[in-house]
């Protein structure tokens, strides 16, 4: 497939960097969209060998932004209806929106924000650390990208250009059960990580395994409620692959907590927490966890 789309990434933390970079790399017009009012934007980037790249994006162009083709939308959770909202009206029609953030519960705002736009979500297990240095990309996985509704089915193209992109990317009709499995992964690693202030390694020490083991069963009876299939145990399992993946990362919780900023707790196990309600479980493990980082967020400033 050799196709050359005018991208806007919206969002410049590790993650939409890397895949601004990533999709720079094959020849796509990539700009990138921040926070600050600068017209171009530059990222020290650091591959998986080790071998560093500088690279230069224009930023903010209004122009770009109403001709692209593509927007990635990769802010935080909270961020993605206040981030949207003020560019709206410069988003054509034609532009597909893929919207990846860890967590579940922003997809009512933005269908309420786009109720013409094709939509997609995506998740992904690549990881990256941006420092003011540089960007590095600390770890290949996996990305799945789909719709939320059957009717937008058969739009693998776009994963394509996604996998030709950071390898591997799977097109995926039902996007809702590859993001139960990674707010599956996120409950159990972020709020533990956050509030013992450790790395994604250190729970794997035997001290964090029964209450790993009671976050993931937990997962599991919402997730069997929600109608998808998942084994006794098959959770905590696909955490500890990931806790040994990234052992040596902090999580993202557990950066946010560490520069006291706003978490994603609401979205990963807060949607939990909503979801369990609706079927009548209990939730207490989990329960316990959003209070404590609830109650870490609000003594920020106290
Ligand atoms: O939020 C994160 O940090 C990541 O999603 C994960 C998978 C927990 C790895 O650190």
């Amino acid at each position: 497939m050799d196709l050359n789309l005018k991208i806007t990434v919206l969002g410049a933390g590790a993650i939409g960097s890397l895949w601004a970079v990533a999709l720079k790399q094959q020849q796509h017009n990539v700009q990138v969209w921040t926070r600050s009012p600068d017209s171009e934007y530059s990222v020290n980037y650091q591959d998986l060998n080790g071998n560093t790249h500088p690279f230069l994006f224009t930023a903010n162009s209004v122009n770009h932004l109403s001709q692209s083709d593509l927007l990635l939308v990769t802010v935080k959770s909270f961020q993605v209806e206040v981030a949207l909202a003020p560019i709206i009206k410069q988003i054509p029609d034609s532009c597909l929106i893929v919207i990846m953030h860890n967590g579940i519960g922003s997809h009512e705002a933005v269908k309420t924000l786009f109720p013409n736009h094709c939509v997609f979500y995506a998740t992904t297990s690549q990881a990256a650390l941006k420092t003011d240095e540089k960007l590095q990309h600390t770890g290949n996985g996996q990305t799945f990208i789909g719709s939320l509704s059957s009717t937008q089915s058969g739009y693998n193209v776009i994963s394509e250009v996604f996998n030709q992109a950071l390898s591997p990317c799977y097109w995926q009709d039902d996007i809702m059960e590859p993001l139960w499995k990674k707010l599956a992964i996120n409950c159990a690693i972020n709020p533990l990580t956050a509030i013992h202030q450790c790395t994604n390694g250190e729970l794997a020490n035997e001290d964090y395994q029964a209450q790993l083991i009671q976050i993931c069963n937990e997962v599991t009876l919402v997730m069997r409620a929600e109608g998808y299939k998942v084994k006794n145990g098959e959770l905590y399992q696909q955490a500890l692959t990931v806790i040994n993946a990234t052992a040596d990362n902090y999580s993202s919780m557990n950066r946010d907590v560490f520069y006291q900023r706003q978490t994603e707790i609401d979205y990963i196990t807060g949607y939990l927490i909503h979801r369990a309600k609706k079927f009548d479980i209990a939730v207490p493990v989990n329960t316990q966890l959003w209070q404590t980082i609830t109650s870490m967020e609000s003594s920020y400033h106290a």
